[in-house]
C-alpha cells in the first residue's frame, strides 16, 4: 500500500543494492540504462550489445501474430539479452513498456476499458483500483511489467483530442482516482503488480485552445491547484514513474523544464522514481539534437524515450558527459532512480517473462474481465434527456437501432485500441460485443438499419441511434481552425503539431457528422421516438441532436463491452454517471454542469 512503494524506493537495503551496482558500472552501461528504444528498432542483440535498460511498444507495434504468447516470446528474448553475462556484461533486466491506458489494448483479444472520460463520469474510485488490477494482470499476461499510465491530465478545453484521457476537468476528480489506479496497478499481491507511469508532467491538459502539445499559459498557483495537484496523490501512493510532457508551461517545453522536472517534482513534491520522456519530446528542446539532449537529461529527464534514434541519442549523452557538459553526479541521479524503482518492484527476483506466474494467464480477455468492463460501461453513461419517460425501453417492445457507430467495436473503443489512431469495424476488436450486439442480446427481435432506412418499413416503437466521433488519438483529434497557431502569442516555441491534420474546426456535432442528425431526423419523421446515445471522446455540441431526441445518453468511449449500454437501456441498471465534464452549448454557453445526470426516475 501507500508507503510499501515509496518505502521500498528509500528502503536501505534496496539503497546499498542500487549503490554496489552503480560502483560496478561503466559510463556506457549507465547511459544504456537511461536509453529507451522502440521495439521496431532495436534487436536482442542491441539490448545486450548496448546495455539498454528499457524497450517500449508505441501504440500498435506489436509481435509476431500480436497473441500474448508472441508478446511474452518478445520480452523473454529482450530479457535474456539484458541478462546476459558474457565478457563481464553486468546483468540488469530490463523493463518493457505499454501504453495500457485503458486496458492491455494493443494486444487482440484484450478486455478494452472505457476510457477515462467515461470512467470520470462513473465517479466509482473502488472500480477504478478494479479496473487497474485487471489490467495490470492483462499486461503481466504478455509477459511485460510497465505501462504508461495512468493519464492525470486534467482536460480544461475538450477541443483537447486527448480529452478522453482525463478523467475530469475537475482536479478533484482526477487526483481521488489517481492513487487508487496506481494502487490497483502496483500494490496487488501475488506478484500480480505492475510498474505505473503518472503523465504527463505537467499542464498537458490545460494548453491553450486545447491545442495538443501546446502551450499552458497558466500561473504558478493555478497550475499547482489544477494541473499538480493530482499528481500528489499519485506520489504519495508511491507512483515509479512520471512521463514528461510534450506540452510547454508559458513558453517552455515541459522536457527541458528544470523546474518543473528537478525543483518542483523532484524536490518539492518529492518523487523518489524515475522521470521517463514522451516519444521523441526531446527533440522539441533545440532543432541541433545534440543540444536538445544536454538540455533535457540537464533538467532532470532520467530515461529517453528514443524510439528510433537511440544510437544517436548514446553518442551524444556519452561526449556531453566527457566534455563535462553533463555532469557525472546527473548521470548517477538518473541511474540510481531507474535502478531504484527496478529493484522496489522486484524485476530483479523475478524470474525471465516465460517463466513468470501470470503470463500467459488464460485469464486474459476472459468473462471475468469483461465482466469488470461492462460495469465499468454502466456507470460511466451520463442520461442528459429523458422526455416522457420513453426510457427505459421494454425487451418486448419493436425496436429499430440505426446510427454509423451502432455495430462498430473500433469506434465505440476509441484512439489507443489495437493501433494508436484505433480501428473502424468490428474484426480487430476480437470479443466484447458492439452495442448493436448488446441491444440484440436484450431484444431479440430489435431491427439494425444503420442510416435510418428501414424506419417507415415496420411498426416500431422505439429507435435506438448511435451517433458521435470516429477514433482519434492525440493531436490528430485536435478541433482547431486550418491554420490555427499552436502556441498562445509571444511563445518561443514552434511546434510540429501544428501541422498535423486536425479533427475538425467545430465542436458542433452536426457540422461534423452531420449524417448523424439526418439519422435521428429520418426516423423522428416516422413518429418514432429516438433514443440518441452518442459515442465521443468529449461533450460535442450537440443542441439540434438533442432537439429532435426523446432521450439522449452520453456514452463516451466504452471500449469492448458495448453490452453495458443494454444492460442500463432496458432498466436493468440505472443510471449513475455524473457529468465529470461541463457541457457546452454555443461557445462560452454551458447546457449541462458538471455533475449533472439524470436518473430513468427522474
Ligand atoms: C504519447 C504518450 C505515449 C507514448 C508512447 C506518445 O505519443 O504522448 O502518451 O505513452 O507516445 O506510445
Amino acid at each position: 500500500m501507500t508507503e510499501t512503494m515509496t518505502a521500498r524506493l528509500d528502503a536501505p537495503e534496496i539503497q546499498q543494492e542500487v549503490d554496489s551496482l552503480l560502483a560496478r558500472m561503466n559510463l556506457d552501461q549507465k547511459i544504456g540504462q537511461m536509453t529507451q528504444g522502440e521495439r521496431a528498432f532495436v534487436s536482442p542483440e542491441d539490448v545486450r550489445d548496448y546495455h539498454l535498460g528499457s524497450v517500449l511498444s508505441g501504440g500498435g507495434s506489436c509481435p509476431g501474430d500480436n497473441l500474448p504468447a508472441d508478446w511474452v516470446a518478445m520480452n523473454d528474448a529482450y530479457w535474456a539479452a539484458s541478462m546476459a553475462e558474457e565478457d563481464d556484461r553486468l546483468p540488469i533486466p530490463l523493463l518493457y513498456g505499454v501504453d495500457a491506458i485503458h486496458g492491455n489494448t494493443n494486444v487482440r483479444g484484450a478486455t478494452v476499458f472505457p476510457h477515462n472520460i467515461g470512467l470520470g463520469a462513473a465517479r466509482d474510485p473502488d472500480l477504478l483500483e478494479r479496473i487497474a488490477q485487471v489490467t495490470a494482470r492483462e499486461i503481466l499476461a504478455t509477459g511485460v511489467e510497465w505501462t504508461f499510465a495512468p493519464t492525470l491530465a486534467v482536460a480544461r478545453d475538450v477541443r483537447w483530442g486527448r480529452t478522453y484521457e482525463s478523467y475530469s476537468e475537475d482536479p478533484g476528480i482526477v487526483g481521488a482516482y489517481a492513487a487508487r489506479f496506481v494502487a490497483g496497478l502496483q500494490d496487488a499481491p501475488d506478484e500480480a503488480d505492475v510498474v505505473a507511469c503518472a503523465k504527463h508532467w505537467v499542464g498537458d491538459g490545460g494548453t491553450f485552445a486545447g491545442i495538443d502539445q501546446g502551450d499552458a499559459n497558466v500561473s504558478r498557483e493555478e497550475l499547482e491547484r489544477t494541473h499538480i495537484a493530482p499528481y500528489r496523490d499519485a506520489i504519495a501512493e508511491g507512483v515509479l514513474t512520471v512521463m514528461a510532457s510534450l506540452s510547454s508551461w508559458n513558453g517552455k517545453k515541459c522536457h527541458g523544464h528544470r523546474v518543473l522536472l528537478t525543483d518542483v517534482l523532484k524536490g518539492e513534491l518529492g518523487f523518489r522514481g524515475f522521470v521517463v520522456s514522451d516519444w521523441d519530446g526531446t527533440d522539441q528542446l533545440d532543432p541541433d539534437y545534440a543540444t536538445a539532449v544536454e538540455l533535457a537529461v540537464n533538467a532532470g529527464v532520467d530515461m529517453f524515450m528514443v524510439p528510433d534514434k537511440w544510437k544517436e541519442f548514446i553518442g551524444h549523452l556519452k561526449s556531453h558527459v566527457q566534455r563535462g557538459a553533463v555532469p557525472m553526479e546527473r548521470i548517477d541521479d538518473a541511474v540510481r532512480r531507474i535502478l531504484a524503482v527496478k529493484f522496489a518492484y522486484g524485476l530483479f527476483d523475478r524470474p525471465r517473462p516465460a517463466e513468470r506466474p501470470w503470463s500467459n494467464d488464460p485469464g486474459f480477455g476472459s468473462r471475468e474481465h469483461r465482466d469488470v468492463a461492462r460495469e465499468a460501461v454502466r456507470k460511466s453513461l451520463v442520461l442528459l434527456k429523458n422526455e416522457g419517460g420513453v426510457l427505459p425501453l421494454d425487451r418486448a417492445a419493436r425496436i429499430l437501432v440505426a446510427g454509423k457507430n451502432a455495430d462498430d467495436r473500433g469506434h465505440q473503443c476509441g484512439g489507443f485500441t489495437v493501433a494508436w489512431q484505433g480501428t473502424t469495424g468490428n474484426a480487430q476488436i476480437e470479443g466484447g460485443t458492439s452495442i448493436w450486439e448488446g441491444i440484440r442480446e436484450a431484444s431479440p427481435g430489435a431491427v439494425l438499419s444503420v442510416d435510418g432506412a428501414e424506419a417507415g418499413a415496420g411498426d416500431f416503437d422505439a429507435a435506438i441511434v448511435v451517433i458521435g466521433e470516429r477514433p482519434y488519438a492525440e493531436g490528430m483529434g485536435d478541433i482547431r481552425s486550418a491554420g490555427a497557431t499552436a502556441v498562445a502569442p509571444g511563445s518561443q516555441i514552434v511546434l510540429e503539431t501544428a501541422n498535423l491534420e486536425p479533427y475538425g474546426s467545430t465542436l458542433e456535432l452536426a457540422e461534423l457528422h452531420p449524417e448523424d442528425l439526418a439519422t435521428i431526423r429520418t426516423i423522428a419523421a416516422e413518429g418514432i421516438p429516438v433514443v440518441a446515445v452518442l459515442v465521443s471522446g468529449r461533450p460535442l455540441v450537440v443542441n439540434r441532436e438533442l432537439e429532435s431526441a426523446a432521450a439522449f445518453v452520453a456514452a463516451w468511449l466504452p471500449g469492448s463491452e458495448g453490452a453495458g449500454v443494454a444492460d442500463v437501456l432496458f432498466g436493468d441498471h440505472d443510471f449513475q454517471g455524473k457529468l465529470a465534464f461541463s457541457w457546452p452549448g454555443s461557445p462560452g454557453d454551458t447546457v449541462f454542469p458538471r455533475g449533472f445526470g439524470l436518473t430513468l426516475s427522474g
